[in-house]
């Protein structure tokens, strides 16, 4: 995809609605988009507009094997009342066994090269398998999440899977996503009632007090600069 195409989408969809923008790449290519669910309040409003326009749209989630068992059953949840699959990808079972083997168990609070290799193992080989034949991934990054996601666009070209990124609510703020939410009576995860925002693995991820930042709980032990696991490169 030329630059200039990807200029064009977000001069074309700057003011369209989640829906229209999504409703959009799924006409645009038919069976080559999916969208990439964490179980995030934001996902969980995209899983609820893509399936409010073709319940058989690819949704895929990574099960990194080290989740809450509050977001095992927000899948079971959410599946149900769509009517719709949550397609689940693990990672490879020898690597996971290598790593954890040879580095420990917990190596993530190691040091940040080790929480980067668990992110890896754990996440972005299965992602890239996910990703096999797609021509483009639907995620739920917003602007305002945090310093390492300001500069992001409605769409973008991702180099590092050659791809096509579809962000529609990147300029939702979280009280636009919460509306969304309570308005569409849309599952949510129950440990955002315990003071969990952004909720990823267990180990990785902590409740907050009210005056933090809305992903001062993941990774908490690293700086911000650092807080990504390599799904969204800067
Ligand atoms: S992360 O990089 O810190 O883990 P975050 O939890 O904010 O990411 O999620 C940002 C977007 O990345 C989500 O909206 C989703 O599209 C994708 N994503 C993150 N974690 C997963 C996961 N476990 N499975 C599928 N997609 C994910
Ligand atoms: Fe591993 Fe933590 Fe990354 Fe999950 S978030 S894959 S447990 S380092």
């Amino acid at each position: 995809m030329d630059k200039k195409t990807i200029k064009l989408w977000n001069e074309e969809l700057e003011g369209s609605s989640p829906h229209n923008v999504i409703d959009f790449f799924l006409k645009k290519f038919p069976n080559k988009i999916a969208l990439s669910t964490s179980l995030g309040l934001e996902d969980q409003a995209l899983t609820e507009i893509v399936s409010s326009i073709d319940k058989t749209a690819n949704i895929f989630t990574l099960d990194t094997g080290r989740l809450f068992p509050e977001s095992y059953d927000l899948i079971d949840r959410t599946s149900k009342k769509y009517g719709i699959t949550i397609n689940v990808f693990f990672p490879d079972s020898n690597k996971v066994e290598e790593m954890v083997n040879g580095r420990g168990i917990n190596l993530f609070y190691e040091d940040v090269a080790s929480r980067k290799l668990c992110c890896r193992v754990r996440k972005l080989e299965p992602l890239s398998r996910a990703m096999d034949g797609l021509s483009g991934w639907i995620t739920g990054l917003r602007k305002d999440q945090s310093v390492t996601r300001t500069n992001m666009k409605l769409v973008e070209w991702d180099e590092s899977n050659n791809m096509i990124k579809i962000n529609p609510l990147i300029h939702w703020t979280e009280s636009d996503v919460l509306d969304y939410i309570d308005a569409k009576g849309i599952p949510v995860n129950t440990l955002h009632k315990k003071g969990f925002a952004s909720i990823g693995c267990q180990p990785c991820t902590r409740a907050i007090e009210p005056d933090e930042d809305i992903r001062a709980g993941r990774w908490w032990w690293e700086d911000p600069e650092t807080k990504e696991c390599g799904l969204h490169k800067k």
